[in-house]
């Protein structure tokens, strides 16, 4: 990874990371470890030159080249000699510097965040367009999954009709935990926590809010649309109790945090959202940690990819194949198709001409059967009362279960309806909600069947 006097004939190209945190010690540790082989496949010299990093002083740094130089200096790290940028800081600042700053002078860019990805990709891209520059950010959706690669180049092909996906480690970890042993939510997000699955601050994975950036990044490669997060309509976890995957197990279905987007005629329907999902369907496999995508081509149906969507050494794979191909983009060498995986090469180009729309969202044809799960101090009466709010909206009923409850003052149970718009069923939902019986807000699940 440092200058190497026995390939002065390989071209060489010099990278500056940005980060050694979780991920950016296993980019340096992979690149280091496996040095050799990238050099004599792909015939490049990679030479890592400088490493920012605000607290490097008190990180066990012992295993990188004296060579590389280590700095907690913005402007030093921008000013360093360097053909691509690494950004592995996260948040905003100086992370959204750092990449617009690489693009303007013309260097690869690899990133990781999702954050600003979602955010501010799509200006990103049209930066790396003028300036004939290559931004890599293949770990900003799912860790170790190459989405983004399959959805630009696998699929390409194909005309995309829908993306869904499990998105959230953290939120997966915790409805496995709930629906597998019965843990309230509180005891499965301290347990999340102590495992280190979930930040002491949850809030971007619990609220959704994570799972809506990775959702518009993949909407807006799957669909060529310019989705900002704030349009999303997203719910996340916190309302989840053990009895919902209770009724869900008595459904053959389980409860899963998803992003889901639909290609409608002439809109998109983009939702974050606990699903209850059919035990038929493959999303509902994928337990714990993990991540998993399905992605529906008008051709090719359903292709579904799992695997680990986090953790330090599976997403330093993801950004180390950006490297690696940033690495070819640089240097002239031609990436073959199953390498090639950014924002630069010709595929990519219609997002970066500009040909990306906004396309409007709409939740005007979004139509699911729907779990609606009620706590209540029980009385006469009472289904009759919700049974009459759905039948003025032109709601079916598809089942009631109750499981027999010893305590009347607080039963569940639950009303499963067919097919309906959502906003249909959000505003019988509304209506329910002011009835005396009710303990705690009823909740309402779209449901996912074969
Ligand atoms: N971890 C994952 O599993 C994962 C998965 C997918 C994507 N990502 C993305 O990858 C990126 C990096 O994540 P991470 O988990 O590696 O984060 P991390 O462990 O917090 O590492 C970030 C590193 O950058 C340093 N840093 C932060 N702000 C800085 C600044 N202003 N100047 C200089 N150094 C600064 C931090 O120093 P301190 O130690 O002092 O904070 C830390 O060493 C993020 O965008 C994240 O969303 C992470």
């Amino acid at each position: 990874m440092v200058p190497n006097t026995d390939n002065r004939s390989l071209p060489q190209v010099r990278v500056a990371l940005a980060g050694f945190g979780t991920v950016g010690r296993e980019v340096v540790r992979l690149l280091q470890e496996e040095e050799s082989r990238y050099r004599e496949q792909l015939g490049i010299d990679l030479c890592l030159v400088t490493i920012l990093d605000r607290s490097y002083q008190k990180k066990d740094t012992s295993g990188i080249p004296s060579e590389v130089r280590l700095t907690d200096s913005v402007s030093e790290f921008l000013q360093a000699p360097s053909d691509m940028i690494v950004e592995l800081l996260g948040g905003s600042d100086p992370a959204d510097q750092i990449i617009r700053t690489g693009l303007e002078q013309q260097k690869a860019v690899v990133t990781a965040n999702k954050l600003l990805m979602a955010q501010s990709g799509k200006e990103y891209l049209a930066l790396a367009n003028q300036n004939d520059s290559y931004l890599g950010f293949e770990a900003s959706v799912a860790g170790a999954i190459p989405i983004i690669r399959v959805l630009r180049r696998s699929l390409f092909s194909d005309r995309i009709v829908g993306v869904r996906g499990i998105l959230n480690g953290t939120c997966n970890f915790i409805l496995s935990e709930m629906g597998d042993n019965g843990l309230e939510y509180e005891e499965a997000l301290s347990q999340a926590q102590s495992l280190g699955y979930a930040e002491a601050d949850p809030t971007l994975d619990v609220s959704g809010a994570d799972t809506t950036d990775k959702l518009a990044i993949l909407s807006a490669i799957a669909f060529k649309a310019v989705v900002s997060p704030q349009q999303i309509a997203t719910r996340g976890v916190t309302e989840i109790k053990p009895v919902d995957l209770l009724y869900a197990q008595k459904l053959d279905s389980t409860i899963k945090l998803l992003g889901v987007a639909v290609k409608a005629s002439d809109h998109l329907c983009l939702r974050v959202s606990p699903f209850l999902v059919s035990n038929r369907l493959p999303l509902s496999n994928v337990s714990g940690v993990l991540n998993a995508v399905e992605i529906t081509g008008s051709s090719a149906g359903s292709v579904v990819l799992s695997g680990r969507g986090a953790g330090g050494a599976p997403t330093a794979v993801s950004v180390t194949s950006d490297i690696l191909n940033a690495a070819l983009w640089k240097t002239g060498a031609k990436p073959s198709a199953s390498q090639a995986t950014s924002h630069h090469s010709s595929t990519a180009g219609e997002e970066d001409s500009g040909s990306s729309a906004s396309k409007p969202i709409s939740d005007k044809d979004e139509r699911y059967p729907f779990f609606i799960r009620f706590i209540v101090k029980d009385r006469p009466g009472i289904i009759a009362e919700l049974a009459n709010i759905l039948a003025e909206r032109k709601i079916n009923i598809d089942s009631v279960l109750e499981e027999s409850c010893s305590d009347s003052s607080n039963l569940p149970f639950i009303i499963t309806v067919k097919p309906i718009l959502f906003s249909t069923v959000q505003e019988a939902v509304g209506q329910m909600k002011a009835l005396d019986f009710n303990q705690i807000p009823p909740l309402v699940l779209p449901m996912l069947q074969e």
